[in-house]
């Protein structure tokens, strides 16, 4: 049986997670959800965030699917410890996992404002005996969800944004919001000497350990799914392995209610 993997993020960070991973399991099917009517989570208040990551688990639940990832650094600091119906996946622990795979003593984790003031990256590499310095960087997640970051003379803004927080010499720096993840080029020329920490890597390991290639023959299909303007997603001409990919506008209220409601019938 193919299994299906959700991903949730506000907009269009997740797909920088979600691309790796699914050509990493070709074989599963993908179910993207961008809450993009809410984006940006960063600035939201924490309870509001967990609220909306509530409703888009219990949707992809509803829409069958067998594992969730929060590629979303925010979102994944509002995650319960458990009681999800499938396995929830949030992106802490892969970030921690790459960092412990690395050298880095003293790293730069770069991340929106409700992640930076949860302090969950400052007492977490504090275990790991890690100099650590946290920085928002809110205006550059809006140059990604905006699109900006696709016009020319998007790099030398982008650039000139991360100098003013180059103060030191950083063994990596962590994308601890996924929505750097499509400006990692830039990141790397900005920090040539550190290592650029995603958090890819260790979630890939994670699911490696939960999956088993037994459909490895068939290509799985992907879903992506809005809660704001679907023509932004699609204008980014995804293209993942040869995956027919779909396009759906969908609320989380909706969705959410109707399981809501069939829940209370079942019980
Ligand atoms: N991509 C998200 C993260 O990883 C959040 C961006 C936002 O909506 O503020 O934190």
């Amino acid at each position: 049986m193919m299994k299906t993997i959700g991903f949730i993020d506000s907009g269009l960070g997740g797909i920088t997670i979600m691309i790796p991973v699914l050509e990493s399991f070709p074989f599963l099917n993908g179910v993207y959800i961008a809450d993009q009517m809410y984006a940006p989570y960063g600035e939201k208040a924490s309870k509001t965030v967990r609220m909306r990551l509530e409703k888009a688990i219990e949707v992809l639940v509803n829409r069958g699917v067998d594992m969730i990832v929060v590629a979303c650094n925010t979102a994944s600091t509002q995650l319960r410890k458990s009681g999800y119906d499938v396995p929830v996946i949030g992106m802490i622990k892969p970030i921690m996992d790459d960092v412990n795979h690395s050298e880095a003593k003293h790293i730069l984790v770069l991340s929106t404002r409700l992640t930076s003031t949860s302090g969950i990256y400052q007492s977490a590499f504090e275990e790991t005996r890690t100099k650590t310095d946290v920085k928002a960087c809110p205006t550059l997640i809006e140059h990604v969800e905006s699109q900006a970051f696709m016009n020319p003379g998007s790099s030398r803004f982008v650039r000139h944004r991360l100098k003013r927080l180059k103060r030191h010499r950083y063994d990596a720096v962590v994308l601890g919001c996924t929505h750097f993840g499509w400006l990692k080029d830039d990141i790397n020329e900005a920090f040539p000497e550190a290592d650029i920490i995603s958090g890819t890597d260790g979630l890939i390991r994670i699911l490696r350990r939960m999956l088993k290639k037994k459909d490895a023959a068939h290509e799985g299909t992907l879903l992506m799914c809005s809660t704001g303007d679907i023509s932004a997603i699609r204008s980014l001409a995804l293209s993942v392995g040869n995956r027919t990919i779909r396009y759906e506008t969908i609320s989380l209220e909706d969705e959410s209610v109707e399981s809501k409601g069939q829940k209370q019938e079942d019980s």
